[in-house]
């Protein structure tokens, strides 16, 4: 098992210097003790940051269901790979062995041939946290078509957006869900989304809370027949290796949702690889990651990563309110949960409520805790240190991006030392590097530049579906040869990387990814609105909340103020999700805007911080006037 479990920090340096100097071979040793293929790489790595295009395990072929189900059913058909963990914590768990999950993906996947999905079709999915999400995404891998799993929140509009801009054929959903002690209409969600996508002929329906819904002819089937009638054999598809696996929505700071496209090989063998060392996986272990399956962090670090490491992997529905406060804590009890994976807002949250939920239970069991999404403040940090962890157990705060498939820059538990706040070191055969304002790398520490990578890694989206171009202007155009992030960081005297945060117009909500621009076009919408822009302030819980400015078509309406700000944030629940509501709206007459007409974010960003003592150079502005006017009727 050659550089695969690293185990303390000299041989993380040692690891890490192989990763940099040799990575063709680095990578090469890797892929080859640990997956099965099907025909051997002709070509570790091709790439070429100026098209941009990567390649790796070219000539490959493999199934990632085959590593991820097949290879462990002679050792652990009888251990169970996903544990399901429902809403109400007195319905049943569900242990589901690798035997039946291997049975049940393999049933998903005849349904899916059997209503003419072929490989390279693409499935849309639409599911709750519940067992049928995680099988679904693993049937489309089984026969090559591409799953686009679209978060379970996000509304009708913005579902339907998604699945015409991959042309999806197919989408998979429930009858509902449910959320702590509330039921959502999915199904009926679904409906409204699709009265507008061609390209969709068949909706496939779990059932899950037995709600009357409507099944439309000739489009809509019930899930559970289909399944009782097919068969449990289906052969793995054959894949190559930069075939794509999945699609996956990302917010930009312009423009609709970018589809970021992960390809097979490279991005199993960085998920199983980065999830053995981030979470010190050992056999026998419980891993619970609280994510959702439909961000990345469910598609890296809930399915593929974890089961490809034959490990047993929770799937909790519910929420960390319901019935209580103490819920997480009660299932980490329960289950003996060993890796606890999590994001800030959600400690954040947990924190401001009575200890007494974390000390009800036993949380002797946790060996490593996990931080991801946004960067943890010192305060959340020592309270999930002290409280959940009891000073025992290393908090890995990981960063990384849908972008990026898998965690980038991280402590490894048990080897790394950690400093709150800072993420620390890169993982093996990650080359961060520090940009300044003139596109020059920083040398020195201590200083904030923008954070770039500057050599390839296996499991790095490659590109944008149905638009390269897009994707070259995004990330590889900023800094010639690099992939520009979009975060800002620093780099500390022992090469310590601390991310400070975005430096575009995304806004990180809840550890949820927003663009400024789907959010102002959907206020826009408001026939009352004549122009919008939104900035993020800070928020104790959320990390960020979202401050609008809004100038109105009409001056003199400040009697309808109140109702105009709750139409508002309905039309920004029905294009985009609830998670995208402003927590403040301001009335103006008028948005600081440069000559060439850019809104000046920076001023209104330092307004909504009530940081206004020193605004910078408002020289350049058409109406600086409007400064003023900004600051006087600030909420
Ligand atoms: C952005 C990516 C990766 C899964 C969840 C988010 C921020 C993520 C951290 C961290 C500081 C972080 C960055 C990044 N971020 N993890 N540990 N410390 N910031 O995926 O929705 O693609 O968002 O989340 O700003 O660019 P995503």
């Amino acid at each position: 098992m050659s550089n695969y479990h690293i185990k303390h920090l000299e041989e993380y340096f040692k690891v890490y210097r192989k990763s940099v100097r040799e990575p063709e071979v680095f990578w090469e040793e890797i892929a080859e003790e640990h997956f099965t293929w099907y025909k051997r790489w002709d070509t570790i790595l091709s790439w070429d940051f100026s098209k941009p295009e990567v390649k790796w395990y070219e000539g490959a072929q493999l199934n990632i269901t085959e590593n991820c189900i097949d290879r462990h059913l002679l050792t652990k058909g009888n251990k169970t790979a996903i544990l399901f963990e429902p809403n109400n914590p007195k319905e049943e768990a569900q242990h589901i062995t690798y035997n039946q999950l291997h049975e049940q993906v393999n049933k998903f996947a005849n349904v899916l041939k059997s209503q003419g999905i072929k490989k390279g079709d693409r499935v849309c999915i639409y599911l709750p946290m519940i067992p049928e999400l995680a099988v679904s995404v693993l049937a489309c891998a089984r026969i090559g078509a591409i799953h686009s799993v679209v978060f379970a929140g996000f509304s009708a509009t913005a579902l339907s957006t998604r699945i015409n801009d991959s042309d999806c054929k197919m989408v998979i959903t429930s009858d509902g869900s449910y959320r702590g002690n509330k039921t959502i209409d999915l199904k009926g969600i679904v409906d409204e989304g699709l009265k507008d996508c061609p390209s969709v002929n068949t909706v496939l329906v779990a059932k899950r809370i037995h709600s009357e819904i409507n099944m439309k002819e000739g489009r809509d089937l019930w899930l559970q027949p289909l399944l009782d009638e097919a068969s449990s054999e289906c052969t793995p598809e054959i894949m190559d290796a930069e075939d794509p696996l999945f699609i996956l929505y990302t917010s930009g700071s312009t423009g609709k949702p970018k589809g970021m496209v992960h390809t097979t090989a490279g991005y199993m063998v960085y998920t199983a690889y980065t999830f053995k060392n981030v979470f010190n996986y050992r056999e026998d272990d419980i891993y619970w990651c609280t994510a959702d399956i439909g961000w990345i962090t469910g598609h890296s670090y809930i399915v593929y990563g974890p089961l490809a490491n034959g490990a047993t992997t929770v799937m909790f529905e519910g929420v960390p309110s319901y019935p209580d406060f103490g819920r997480f804590w009660e299932i980490v009890e329960k289950h003996k949960i060993n890796q606890f994976y999590t994001a800030p807002t959600a400690i954040r949250a947990l924190a401001k409520e009575k200890l007494e939920f974390v000390d009800r239970y036993d949380l002797s069991s946790l060996k490593v805790l996990g931080s991801v999404g946004e960067p943890i403040n010192e305060e959340a940090w020592h309270w999930y240190n002290d409280n959940v962890g009891k000073r025992k157990s290393p908090i890995v705060d990981t960063w990384w991006q849908t972008e990026t498939g898998g965690v980038m820059i991280t402590p490894l538990p048990y080897v790394t030392p950690t400093i709150p706040t800072y993420a620390s070191l890169p993982f093996p055969g990650i080359q961060p590097t520090l940009m300044d304002e003139n596109g020059e790398e920083i040398k020195e520490n201590q200083i904030d530049g923008r954070l770039c990578i500057k050599f390839p890694w296996p499991s790095m989206a490659r590109t944008i579906w149905g638009n390269h171009q897009r994707y070259k202007e995004t990330y590889f155009s900023a800094y010639p040869n690099k992939y520009f992030t979009g975060d800002g960081a620093l780099r500390n005297t022992v090469g310590y990387y601390r991310i400070t945060g975005r430096v575009d117009d995304v806004i990180i909500v809840s550890g949820h990814n927003l663009g400024t621009a789907p959010i102002e076009d959907a206020i826009n919408e408001h026939p009352a609105v004549a122009e919008s822009a939104i900035v993020g302030f800070p928020h104790d819980i959320k990390g960020n909340a979202l401050y609008g400015y809004v100038i109105l078509k009409e001056v003199g309406e400040t009697r309808k103020h109140e109702s105009l700000r709750k139409e508002i944030n309905q039309i920004i629940t029905e294009h985009i999700g609830p998670i995208a509501k402003l927590d403040k709206i301001q009335f103006t007459n008028g948005l600081p805007k440069t000559r060439s007409g850019k809104i000046m974010r920076r001023i209104l960003r330092k307004i909504s911080c009530k940081d206004i003592s020193n605004l910078g150079d408002t020289s350049t502005l058409l109406n600086p006037e409007v400064v003023q006017e900004i600051i006087d009727n600030s909420i």
